[in-house]
């Protein structure tokens, strides 16, 4: 029998992230017009530019808040003003602090859906956190078959009809987890490893490539954001426990 996942709590100062921790953070997308005014003041150019080539400002708004929700978030673990934190990228995209800016080596990855951002943060190890807003109409066999490995297509199949579009969104969103924490994007083929479907909050990463120690070096949890979305964060190691906080 696996634990529970911790409750969201109410962001608090002051606030330490200990090697042994994965904190996941909840923001609110939508959220009022101060936080978008608080945000607005700490975003960079590069980010600001990045918001105009949204096409509608709900997006535009929403990418922002995100950005500026990342740099308070980031702040307030490193004691740095938001707006002095510099990133960069790796080959495939993911951001990362420049080493400059992250003395305690805080390694972070940030996912967003509909009017929901979830952030996860750990020190010394990599993590990678996906969230989809559940849409049934995404769920279907071919997207199964084009993305899952035969192993999980299997597994959705035998589930009655009515249970797989969530077990679609769990597969989902495990796998994208682990693809975002390895941070390799789309090089990592996404039918070479095999995530478990069940609805529990620990899982398995079930095999990589048939190599099963490579998969113990990594855990996953499933994540309850909120009503209508399915979640989850992946990190290295299996010695750490998760903190769930909202608000920024
Ligand atoms: C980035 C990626 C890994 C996920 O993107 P996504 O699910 O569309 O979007 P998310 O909101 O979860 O994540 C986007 C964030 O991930 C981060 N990111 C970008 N590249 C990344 C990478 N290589 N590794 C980890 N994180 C990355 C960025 O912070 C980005 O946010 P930003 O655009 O605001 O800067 C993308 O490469 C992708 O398209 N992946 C595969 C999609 C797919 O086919 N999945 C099938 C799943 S079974």
């Amino acid at each position: 029998m696996t634990a529970a996942n911790p409750l969201w709590q109410n962001a608090r100062d002051p606030i330490q992230l200990r090697p042994d921790e994965v904190h996941v953070w909840r923001v609110d997308l939508d959220a009022d017009s101060d936080a978008l005014r608080r945000s607005c003041e700490t975003v960079s150019a590069d980010e600001q530019a990045r918001s105009e080539q949204f096409y509608s400002l709900q997006d535009r708004d929403r990418y922002i808040i995100a950005r500026g929700s990342l740099r308070a978030i980031l702040a307030r673990y490193l004691g740095t003003p938001p707006r002095d934190l510099r990133f960069l990228s790796n080959a495939h995209g993911k951001p990362a602090l420049e080493p400059d800016s992250s003395p305690a080596d805080l390694r972070f990855n940030v996912s967003h859906s509909h009017q929901l951002a979830l952030l996860a943060f750990a020190q010394c190890r990599e993590v990678g956190i996906d969230v989809e807003y559940v849409l049934p109409y995404r769920a279907d066999a071919h997207m199964a078959a084009r993305f899952f490995a035969p192993q999980e297509v299997a597994a959705l199949r035998a589930l009655p009809e009515t249970a797989r579009t969530e077990a679609f969104f769990r597969c989902w969103t495990r796998k994208e987890a682990y693809v975002k924490a390895r941070g390799q994007g789309l090089s990592l083929p996404l039918n070479s490893f095999t995530v478990s479907l069940a609805p529990c909050p620990t899982i398995d990463l079930l095999t990589i490539g048939g190599d099963s120690p490579q998969a113990a070096r990594w855990s996953l949890r499933a994540l309850a954001p909120g009503e209508g979305y399915i979640a989850a964060v992946a990190a290295e190691g299996k010695d750490w426990s998760l903190i769930l906080w909202q608000g920024t």
